[in-house]
């Protein structure tokens, strides 16, 4: 990734996860068609060697949209090559958790991008929203069926239908994020969940993702399949022995100091 020209993707490796930075602060981060294409690249790379993915907006912004420029000059056929949508999947359905990390707006696409994230932390200058009516447009990039697996299919209409955006104190509120910290604390919060996710069992994590997104109506097969396979995995036999372990280790120590009592 990256080579001479600069890319409007930052992406870091560290620590086993990865860092993705919306970079275009002079256009407020918005998702054009270069960014759509590295974020392609970034899926590829985590669909082959997944780790978990923090995704931030550079310059106090997540990302204002998509790029309004490329928009207007879009026609029936680009809507329906799904540009936006299909790159959103992509990063919804990538193996490993992905955090979005929100400073300020996250507005239309940029809603929609973090919509596609697992789990969601904001700033107080959070605004998120979806106000593609006011131009024209629809939300077609996830918000029409994310939106209200988020925060319920009520407040899903409200927000979608009036184009109205969400501050950070209500969308904590209505669970559109899990948590709010301020600027400087919000990157090692994300890095804090992400070590949280490290020190569980990936195989576990990987399969606890698969099965959450997984159609109702294929539970529990689909829970008691992925089970199956951890159940005879080393690491599950590994993590328990051990637990067991430190258990006995700990009751024999506590027996016998009641013994010496
Ligand atoms: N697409 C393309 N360009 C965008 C953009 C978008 N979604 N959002 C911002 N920009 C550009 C502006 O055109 C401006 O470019 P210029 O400096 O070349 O004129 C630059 O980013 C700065 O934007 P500006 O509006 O001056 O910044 P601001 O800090 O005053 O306001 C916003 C920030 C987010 C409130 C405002 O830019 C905005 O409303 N953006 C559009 C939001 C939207 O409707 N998104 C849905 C798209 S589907």
């Amino acid at each position: 990734m990256g080579g001479a020209q600069s890319s409007p993707l930052i992406v870091e490796r560290a620590d086993g996860r990865v860092i993705a930075t919306l970079d275009r602060p002079a256009k407020r981060n918005a998702i054009d068609q270069a960014m759509i294409d590295a974020l392609h690249a970034l899926c590829e790379e985590l669909e082959h060697d997944p780790r978990t993915l923090i995704l931030v907006g550079a310059g106090g912004v997540f990302a204002a949209g998509a790029d309004i420029a490329e928009l207007r000059e879009r026609r029936a056929a680009d809507a329906l090559r799904g540009i936006n949508a299909h790159a959103f999947v992509r990063i919804a359905e990538l193996p490993m958790p992905v955090i979005a990390a929100i400073d300020g707006y996250a507005l239309g696409g940029g809603a929609e991008l973090a919509y596609a994230a697992d789990i969601r932390i904001g700033t107080p200058d959070l605004v998120i929203g979806n106000p593609e009516t006011g131009l024209g447009i629809l939300a077609a990039a996830g918000a029409s069926w994310r939106l209200k697996e988020i925060v319920g299919d009520a407040r899903a209409a409200e927000l979608l239908l009036t184009g109205r955006s969400v501050k950070a104190e209500e969308a904590l509120r209505i669970g559109l994020v899990s948590s709010v910290h301020d600027t400087a604390d919000l990157l090692p919060a994300a890095h804090a969940i992400a070590d949280r996710i490290a020190r569980n069992d990936r195989a576990a994590t990987i399969a606890t993702k698969r099965v959450f997104r997984a159609p109702r109506a294929e539970h529990p097969a689909v829970d008691l399949d992925a089970q199956a396979a951890l159940f005879e995995s080393p690491e599950k036999f590994r993590r328990m022995t051990e637990f067991l372990e430190r258990r006995v280790g700990s009751n024999d120590r506590a027996g016998s100091e009641k013994g010496e009592r």
